[in-house]
């Protein structure tokens, strides 16, 4: 192997495991609920923060439509939109990075009474045979792995001829990046360096003081100035969080440019960043808005 590819090999190995340690110590979702860990309780409060908040999945997703199909979720988490797979009838195989999200994804279905199959695997390396899946679906997941064209080459590879993919990534036309993360997550960066301004980004932005105390550790570690790339890691899943890439419409389709059909479509605004008015827009306004500047960019392609 040329010395490059083994390095940047090598690099991507070494990036791979802080993800999968970063995911281990907080499984996707768990902070969302005060209920004990892997309780019914606990699943059922992540399940109603998650569509509260989040109110287009099941739109986005449409859930009833894989109906007798083969459903492989990459990424599942603790399973929440497996869930909602499974009750609509889908043959539901999961698979995560991470032991603490098969746990508790298998849990999940075991409490709700369901049936799924669960595996620890990279997105990267699936070791399921070619044409396996009717749909392939996968969320908020392979922007953070380090190589994601393998991952799509694994996506086509596991689907059928005809099958579906639906990947969400994040969007880098979104106001929630260009506004959000690039200009008001730098400022508020700046105002970390001190206890009383933490409290101020607390009060403008109601993330928890604990969480903000995490991300001016981070940008000490970094003195004092996050990278760009450095600032949107920090910015989406949390302090510590070692990978998160943004991509454009155009980057999207190219990465898919191995499918037959490929539909864009972007939901969510990030109303955090959005002062005063973020909370009082309606659904109808919210959906208008996030068509075009939504933070989350669907993916929906045919092979
Ligand atoms: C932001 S969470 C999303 C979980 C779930 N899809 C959701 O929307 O709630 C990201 C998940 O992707 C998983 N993940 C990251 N890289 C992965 C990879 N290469 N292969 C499989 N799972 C991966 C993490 O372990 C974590 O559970």
């Amino acid at each position: 192997m040329p010395d490059a590819i083994a390095a940047s090999t090598e690099a991507n190995t070494e990036l791979k495991e802080r993800v999968r340690q970063f995911w281990q110590a907080h499984p996707c979702g768990s902070k969302f609920s005060d209920a004990e860990i892997g309780t019914r309780e606990f699943f059922d409060r992540v399940e109603r923060h998650r569509y509260e908040k989040e109110w287009h999945i099941p739109l986005a997703a449409d859930f009833a439509a894989t109906k007798g199909l083969r459903v492989l979720e990459i990424g599942c988490g603790v399973g929440t939109d497996g869930l909602q797979f499974a009750r609509a009838g889908a043959i539901y195989t999961g698979v995560d990075l991470t032991e603490a999200a098969i746990d508790l994804a298998r849990s999940n279905f075991a409490s709700a009474g369901l049936r799924g199959e669960f595996r620890v695997a990279d997105a990267e390396q699936l070791d399921f045979p070619d044409e396996t899946f009717d749909v392939v679906y996968s969320h908020g997941v392979l922007h953070h792995t380090p190589d994601i064209q393998a991952a799509l080459r694994e996506v086509h590879r596991v689907l059928k001829p005809g099958g579906r993919a639906l990947v969400m990534l994040y969007h880098r036309g979104s106001y929630n990046y260009q506004i959000g993360i690039r200009v008001l997550r730098r400022a508020g960066a700046g105002l970390l360096r001190s206890e009383s301004g933490i409290k101020i980004v607390n009060r403008l932005t109601g993330e928890p003081i604990d969480s903000l105390r995490e991300h001016a550790a981070s940008l000490r570690n970094a003195q004092g100035r996050f990278s760009s790339a450095e600032l949107l890691n920090q910015s989406t899943d949390g302090a510590g969080n070692p990978l998160a890439r943004v991509y454009s419409r155009r980057e999207a389709r190219d990465l898919f440019r191995n499918f037959r059909e490929v539909d864009l479509r972007a939901y969510f605004l990030n109303k955090r960043f959005i002062p005063l008015i973020g909370n009082l827009l309606p659904r109808s306004i919210e959906a208008a808005l996030a068509s075009r500047w939504g933070w989350h960019l669907w993916v929906y392609a045919k092979k």
